[in-house]
Formats: structure tokens, C-alpha cells, sequence
């Protein structure tokens, strides 16, 4: 079928120059990510669209008649994961949602391993991949990397699909959509995300899943959102604009433990030092960490989450706790990424199949 592909028909330095919102249109079809790579590409209808995707996927692959429908939906697929970064979750998460769907995968984890150690740029590896594969699946180092090979591949002979599983510093936007599908889980009975107090902890300067999600809550009306990190790794001011410019509340905060009882979700995060700068990375996070001695603070509603890996900021102690829901995000972004796969091939309609 013919596909009016919009990143064809404008210049790499024209769309780089452009605003994330403005970049939009460009990364979708028929009003639905093609390529997914920021979080500003999903609306409120599509974040309900997946998330009652994710549901349905997960309940028919309770018995294995559903199980085997579900791998016959896109075994006509193949796609690529390439993650030159270090990933456990993330990795096997999409590895997984892949197998669900029963699609084959192949993989490229480390770029010593391929000819990018011959001198191959990485732009060139990625053509190549889709010289075999029908999506990419990819996690890179270099912030906005992601949008050049999204335009490269558009304007090959070969265009396929580019999923972003985390840019450098700026964007994780499936960790945010699987994070949006747990807190509507979380809340279904007490109202919806709607109205909710979420408190993000921890590293927000660096860290790319809070930036994603922030985004994808301002959808959410009157949500407040708590920015409450050391100085130094507090929220860009990006991010904050655009919570202006939406009109989102916000609050940013130097200390945790008085803010535990208004909380309706904490979301902590760990000091992401693998980038750059000593200083910041040598910061006291000890007043950032929620241990046991917290829990009779927290509302008996409210939901403690990470994006994991966790270190030190949350006590180990904590983990038996209904309200702390870590280990369930993870199971959640399996569901999640693969209605999110299953929509991007247009294939979601086919699930109404399963009677
Ligand atoms: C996060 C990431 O890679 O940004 N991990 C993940 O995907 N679940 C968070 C982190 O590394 O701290």
C-alpha cells in the first residue's frame, strides 16, 4: 500500500532544526507513530488506545490457544534490536514483546562486535539492517541520534520503522508509556491518573525516563507533578516549559520525606553517573532514598515505582510492600511494547479475531 511518508520531503537540516512538537507529524502515519521516538507523538487517545491494547494482549495470552494466536500475528516479521548501550529490562522486554507476537529477532548489543570496529559508521550499520529486517528497535548513547536515523531510513529505498528503547539523556519514550500503562492500572479504581499527585525523585537532570514520562502525564488534567532532586540534578528547563505552556502544575522540591503523605505515586530514580561531570555525580543522594522507615508516611492508595536499575534509593526492605509496584512495571512494558509493536505494523485490529 502506497504511504505518504512526510520525513521523505524535508531536509535533515530543516527537520533537526525544528521543535520536538513540530517534529511530530513527520514521524507518523495515518495519525499513528511509524517511527517511535518522542514522547510528544502520543496523545491522549493513543496512550488510552495502547494501553487497552496491552490489556488485551495480556489476556489472551493467559491459555495457550491465546498464546499461539498471538504468535501467529506477526510471523511474517523480523526485526532488529540494537542496543549499543547497556540495557537488562529494556532489551528483554522488547525481546519478549518480539516472541509474543511470534516475531524473529537478531540482535547487535555491542558495537565491537560488528563492523563499526572496521570504521562503519553507525548510520551505515543501520542501513544495513534494514536491508534484512522489517523494524529497528534501538538504544544509543547520543541524544536526537535516533531522529537522524529515522529520517536516513526514511529517505532510503527501504524505509522501516524506528523504535527509540532510550536516547542519551533526552528521551525514553516506551519506559514512559509502560510507566503511563501501570499508574492507569494503579488508579483504576480511585478515579483514573486524573487529579493525581506524582512525585519524580532522584537524578531528573539526567534522567531520561522522568523527562519522557513528565511529558506524557501533561495529557492528564489536573495532575501536580513534584520535581524533588539535589539542585544540581534537578529537571531541565525544557521540560518545564512545556509544562508551562500546557498549563500542568508543578512544584520542585529539595527534600523528600515532608512530601511522602501527599504523594498519590513516588517514582524514584538513581544518580545516572555514567555521564559526564564528577561533581554532580558525587552528590549526597541519602536524603533522595526511601527506605521502610517511610512506608507508614505513604497513602495506604499510593504506589512507590522505578524505572530500575535501582542502587541505594530504595532499601531492599521496602520491596514486600503491595504499594511498591517496581517488578510489576517491568512485566507491564512486556504488554506495553508489544501493543505498541503490534500498532506500529497497523496490525492491532487483528486481535478482535480472538473470540
Ligand atoms: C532506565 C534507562 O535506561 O534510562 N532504565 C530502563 O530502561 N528501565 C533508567 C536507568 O538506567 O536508570
Amino acid at each position: 500500500m502506497y504511504w505518504d511518508n512526510a520525513l521523505k520531503k524535508i531536509s535533515w537540516s530543516d527537520f533537526n532544526g525544528l521543535l520536538p512538537s513540530e517534529k511530530v507529524p513527520y514521524l507518523m502515519r495515518d495519525g499513528w507513530p511509524y517511527h517511535a521516538l518522542i514522547a510528544q507523538q502520543f496523545d491522549r487517545a493513543t496512550l488510552d488506545t495502547l494501553c487497552n491494547l496491552a490489556t488485551k494482549i495480556r489476556t489472551i495470552a493467559k491459555t495457550k490457544e491465546g498464546a499461539l494466536f498471538l504468535q501467529s500475528l506477526l510471523a511474517d516479521k523480523r526485526v532488529m534490536l540494537y542496543f549499543a548501550q547497556p540495557s537488562t529490562r529494556t532489551f528483554l522486554s522488547f525481546a519478549s514483546a518480539c516472541q509474543i507476537l511470534g516475531i524473529k529477532t537478531a540482535e547487535v548489543r555491542d558495537t565491537a562486535t560488528s563492523s563499526e570496529i572496521k570504521g562503519e559508521s553507525a548510520e551505515d550499520s543501520v542501513r544495513t539492517f534494514s536491508s534484512y529486517f522489517d523494524m529497528i528497535i534501538m538504544r544509543h548513547p547520543t541524544g536526537g541520534f535516533a531522529e537522524r536515523i529515522a529520517w536516513v531510513l526514511s529517505n532510503s529505498a527501504r524505509p522501516i520503522p524506528l523504535v527509540n528503547a532510550g536516547s542519551g539523556k533526552d528521551q525514553h519514550p516506551t519506559q514512559a508509556l509502560l510507566d503511563i500503562y501501570t499508574l492507569q492500572r494503579s488508579f483504576e479504581r480511585i478515579g483514573g491518573i486524573e487529579g493525581k499527585k506524582i512525585g519524580f525523585v532522584g537524578d531528573l537532570a539526567r534522567g531520561r525516563t522522568v523527562r519522557s514520562l513528565s511529558l506524557l502525564l501533561s495529557q492528564y488534567a489536573g495532575v501536580k507533578l513534584y520535581f524533588i532532586a539535589p539542585e544540581a540534578l534537578q529537571i531541565k528547563k525544557d521540560i518545564l516549559a512545556t509544562l508551562d505552556e500546557k498549563g500542568v502544575s508543578y512544584e520542585l522540591a529539595s527534600s523528600l520525606e515532608p512530601l511522602i503523605p501527599e504523594l498519590d505515586a513516588i517514582y524514584m530514580t538513581r544518580i545516572q553517573d555514567e555521564w559526564d561531570d564528577d561533581t554532580v555525580n558525587s552528590v549526597d543522594n541519602t536524603s533522595f532514598c526511601f527506605s521502610a522507615k517511610h512506608l507508614p508516611l505513604l497513602k495506604q492508595t499510593a504506589i512507590l515505582m522505578h524505572p530500575l536499575p535501582r542502587r541505594n534509593e530504595i532499601d531492599v526492605d521496602v520491596d514486600t510492600d503491595p504499594r511498591a509496584i517496581y517488578w510489576r512495571q517491568v512485566r507491564n512494558g512486556m504488554w506495553m511494547r508489544a501493543a505498541l509493536i503490534l500498532s506500529i505494523f497497523g496490525r492491532a485490529h487483528e486481535l478482535n479475531q480472538w473470540k
